[in-house]
């Protein structure tokens, strides 16, 4: 299968390769000095070399790919006609995908971007293992055919005609391990072509080689390329089986000069000066099997060249499966190339080339010189925006990350997404979050990763990153979570940055930081009162809480807002339970009812409305409890937990006074019962979401030690005027006993269908624990049932019912099909994903609540990015709602007591 070996030896060919000996530093990446417009690398080769034969300078692939190992074939494979490029490869043990990076030869606005790229395999029992093998070959993110090669001794090739777009800098060509063999390339050829050949439309600007054919060449077993084809194409030996036709060469030493004036395609003067045609019949067709598992769309180049001095010009017409093509009318030495329709199927190419019945008989019968078969692969998956892709490039290098999955597109194919990237998959992805936590990397914040401008969240954490906090990040518009904490950065939190903690966009961690400035003195003096970093000392860490001051400033602003000086005063304050009376007009509205008591509107003397729980005298809920409760809402305060007003203990009577939560419990709104209400949107419930985990998030690490709720129900989340979720019913929440103690034993207690498996059966609480039952509420609010599904006849546990849903993957099916289907697919699957890992039946499985509330807000952020998207033009700073992102934490300071 080699090249032709002629001109083995062009004194200026051997003149530029001297030369470039001599300097071989200077060679620019892909310049061979005699081809402009060529890359060739030669995988796995140690050094470059000029291939005298084919006049092609080949170089190593060092610079093109940082990843597997280079290899020699075995010395049986290395046959005599094993061409100098095929006798090293790199093959790929590690990682799913690799791809070489191919920056192209020119830029937008110089030259064509169109090349013909080719890649090589030979086998050649390099391994001594004589495997077969088979992965898949992409170019960019599409895919585009799958390397078989079953006989360890084949030489494949595989070719695409590729325009790369505007929003591209490279061409990457990804080798896929698809679990049926290590996969191997030989070698990788770029081409520039014309603009002019093989054009192209904007659906199908890329071509893959089925089959190139020199017609007629029967005799000749060479295959034509470079240098007789300037554009280095492989023309094949032709080995059709033609029905009766005559092959014709030209017999003259040398080929006629052919006028190429108007010729774009320079197929070489050897391959057309073969033919075929038919000896009696002044018709005929021939034919190819067309085989791509996965083409649809197939198209063919027919290239003609009158060879022989005829009497009168050959006229005939062109069929395509049976498609009229064009009737054409050939010239002595003149080429033309006929590009066929598209057709769809693959029943395979059929070419009629008929004789025009008008014409003269005594006309020469139609020939065919030259044939390419081409299919258009699907490469409808864009790549990820350039600017992100070239961020992460920046980012791979700054810190040398050596991840085995981050080769290729960050985001796409999916299930190809960098480790620790996640992308929305807008047209382009973007990438939305970055978690390099604990990729041991080291020097300064990366500038780069200030040009992944719709980064969410950011988690730098766990890392020996040193130097300040980059100004820059603060630039980033929709950045919510930064997380730097277990590093060695210094000087101050950045102005901007503190800005956004106090505009409550931004939640910052910068734990275990110990050289960082969180002074007074390194804050701008300007903003000293505005800003008052108080450190808490948690335990062995340090928890800052920046916004700890605004929140303060904002509440009372709040309050003064609301010219009552007495609310404030009002909170925890003890009633007598006279007042109670007074403020429930004799308990005249009942408002609820719970295994504790009635619970009954009230109005303050203000005219603020209260909710007020009595606990009656046969109330199963203790005295104890509701003791709880009280002691523990008089410590926590949280804009997501119900917060108290006050209450009344006396012998007689108990009562909690709340605030009002106008719009009931989130059981209601999802019940069937309800469907007259407004049913909720799949946005209120992600924020209801959200809400929620916040305020457990808060019970669980805001609070030392922690609260655990051990009551979480749909019934227990409940929402105010504006449909914002607060926890409420603290009657059986526990605090550890001391901040070590991850577990405490207790008598099983909370609701059936939300209670935990494991502290069902074992008694041992820990924060996992409402962590299982927030799983159970997030699958009730994206499904609409109930914990416990019941019939008639029985009833099951939801997740029971969901499980196999889940794993037939029929979302719609999952979704309370009350939404009408008014909800993203991405958001949703992420929803059932989170909720998924909040269930397993054993604890230490189950991911921590600030776990799953940053999973929530990222959930939150794709659905609003797919709204923006939908939404054309609408302003980006909606994208955040109304919902705010930072959790301000105030209090849980002084410590509940353990009961
Ligand atoms: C390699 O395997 C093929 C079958 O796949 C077999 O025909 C051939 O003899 C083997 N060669 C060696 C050297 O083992
Ligand atoms: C095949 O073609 C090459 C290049 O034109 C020529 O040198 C060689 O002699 C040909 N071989 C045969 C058997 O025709
Ligand atoms: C080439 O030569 C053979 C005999 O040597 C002859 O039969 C044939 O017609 C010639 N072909 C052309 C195209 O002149
Ligand atoms: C060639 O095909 C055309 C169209 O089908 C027909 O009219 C013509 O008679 C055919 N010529 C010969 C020589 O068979
Ligand atoms: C990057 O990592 C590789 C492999 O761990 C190592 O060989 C190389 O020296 C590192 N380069 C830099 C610049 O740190
Ligand atoms: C990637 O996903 C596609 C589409 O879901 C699938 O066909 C392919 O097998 C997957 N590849 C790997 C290596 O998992
Ligand atoms: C960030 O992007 C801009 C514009 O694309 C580019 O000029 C700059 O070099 C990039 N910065 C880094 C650090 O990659
Ligand atoms: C952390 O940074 C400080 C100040 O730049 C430096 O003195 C110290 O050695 C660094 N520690 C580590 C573990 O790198």
């Amino acid at each position: 299968m080699e090249g032709p070996r002629l001109l083995s030896s062009s004194s200026l060919f051997w003149l530029a390769v001297c030369m470039l000996s001599l300097a071989p530093k200077k060679l620019v990446l892909g310049l061979d000095p005699n081809n402009p417009g060529y890359i060739s690398i030669d995988c796995g080769a140690l050094n470059n070399y000029p291939h005298p034969d084919l006049q092609i300078y080949y170089e190593t692939d060092d610079g093109y790919i940082d990843s597997g190992e280079s290899k020699q074939v075995s010395s049986d494979g290395m046959a005599e006609s094993v061409r100098a490029s095929a006798k090293t490869l790199r093959e790929f043990p590690d990682g799913v995908r690799n791809c070489y990076t191919i920056p192209p030869i020119t830029t937008s606005d110089e030259g064509s971007r169109k090349y013909l790229i080719r890649a090589s395999f030979y086998y050649g029992n390099y391994d001594s293992q004589n495997r077969t093998l088979k992965f898949d070959l992409y170019i960019g993110v599409n895919y585009w055919t799958t390397v078989d090669i079953s006989d360890p001794g084949s030489y494949i090739h595989k070719e695409i005609i590729h325009v790369v777009p505007p929003t591209e800098d490279a061409i990457q060509v990804c080798l896929v391990n698809t679990g049926t063999g290590t996969p191997l390339i030989s070698s990788l050829e770029l081409r520039q072509l014309a603009d002019t050949m093989y054009p192209s439309d904007d659906q199908f600007p890329t071509l893959a080689l089925y089959k190139r054919i020199n017609m007629g060449n029967t005799a000749n077993e060479s295959v034509f390329r470079h240098p007789s084809d300037s554009y280095d194409r492989f023309w094949n030996v032709d080995h059709t089986n033609y029905d009766g036709p005559l092959s014709s060469a030209w017999n003259g030493t040398s080929p006629p000069a052919l006028d190429r004036t108007n010729d774009a395609y320079k197929v070489p003067t050897e391959v057309l000066r073969t033919f075929i045609t038919v000896e009696s019949s002044h018709n005929f067709s021939f034919s190819s099997e067309a085989h791509e598992p996965r083409a649809s769309k197939w198209i063919s180049y027919l290239h003609f060249a009158e060879m022989e001095n005829v009497s009168s010009p050959r006229e005939f017409t062109i069929y395509s499966n049976d498609a009229f093509i064009k009737t054409v009318s050939l010239d002595y030495l003149v080429p033309m190339t006929v590009p066929t329709n598209q057709f769809t199927s693959d029943i395979g190419f059929k070419f009629k080339l008929l004789t025009n019945s008008s014409s003269s008989a005594s006309s020469a019968p139609p020939i065919i010189n030259a044939v390419e078969l081409y299919y258009l692969p699907d490469i409808s998956t864009r790549p990820t925006d350039l600017n992100d892709v070239n961020a992460m490039k920046g980012t791979k290098r700054a810190y040398n990350v050596t991840n085995k999955s981050w080769q290729g597109d960050p985001c796409v194919p999916t299930n190809f997404t960098w480790d620790g990237v996640k992308c929305i998959t807008e047209n382009p992805p973007r990438i939305t979050s970055l978690n390099l936590s604990s990729y041991g990397l080291k020097g300064k914040i990366a500038d780069s990763l200030a040009n992944l401008t719709e980064l969410i969240s950011l988690d730098l954490s766990s890392n020996q990153l040193s130097g300040p906090i980059p100004e820059l990040l603060a630039k980033l518009p929709n950045l919510n979570i930064l997380n730097l904490s277990g590093n060695n950065l210094t000087g101050p939190i950045p102005e901007s940055l503190q800005k956004k903690i106090s505009d409550r966009k931004l939640e910052l961690s910068v734990t275990d930081n110990p050289y960082l400035c969180l002074e007074d003195s390194c804050k701008p003096k300007k903003k000293r009162n505005s800003f008052v970093v108080p450190l808490i000392a948690v335990g062995s860490g340090l928890i800052v809480i920046l916004s700890i001051a605004l929140a303060v400033i904002w509440k009372l602003k709040m309050t003064k807002g609301k010219g009552q000086e007495g609310t404030v005063k009002l909170k925890n304050r003890p009633f007598t339970c006279n007042e109670v009376l007074k403020i429930t007009d004799n308990f005249k509205t009942v408002i609820g009812k719970g295994g504790f008591g009635m619970v009954y509107l009230g109005t303050l003397a203000n005219g603020t409305n209260v909710a007020v729980k009595m606990r009656s005298q046969t109330s199963k809920q203790g005295r104890k409890e509701f003791q709880a409760e009280a002691e523990l809402l008089r410590i926590v305060h949280h804009r997501n937990l119900v917060s108290l007003v006050g209450y009344c203990d006396d012998a007689k009577n108990m009562a909690l006074i709340y605030e009002l939560m106008e719009n009931g419990n989130l059981r209601q709104h999802l019940s069937d019962q309800s469907c007259n209400a407004q049913v909720l949107t799949w946005n209120e419930r992600l924020r209801i979401a959200i809400d929620a985990a916040q305020g457990l998030d808060y019970l669980h690490n805001g609070c030392k030690p922690p609260i655990i709720h051990r009551d979480l129900k749909t019934q227990n989340i409940l929402l105010n005027k504006s449909m914002q979720a607060k926890i409420a019913d603290f009657g059986l929440s526990k605090a550890f006993a001391a901040e070590n103690d991850s577990t405490i034993s207790t008598r099983p207690a909370g609701t059936p269908g939300y209670l935990d498996p494991e502290y069902q059966s074992s008694g041992s609480l820990n924060r996992k624990s409402d962590v299982y039952s927030f799983g159970v509420i997030l699958f009730e609010l994206i499904t609409g049932h109930p914990a416990m599904i019941r019939s008639a006849s029985s009833s099951i546990h939801i997740l029971q019912w969901v499980t196999p849903i889940i794993e037939r993957g029929d979302i719609h099916s999952i979704v309370d099909p009350r939404l009408d289907g008014k909800f993203s697919v991405n958001s949703a699957w992420k929803m059932v994903e989170i909720a998924m890992s909040c269930v397993p039946s054993t604890a230490v499985q189950r991911p921590d609540i600030s776990r799953v509330l940053t999973e929530l807000k990222e959930c939150w952020a794709i659905e609003m990015a797919s709204e923006r998207s939908q939404v054309m033009g609408s302003s980006k700073s909606r994208s955040m709602g109304p919902f705010q992102m930072t959790s301000v934490e105030v209090g849980c300071d002084s410590l509940p007591v353990a009961r």
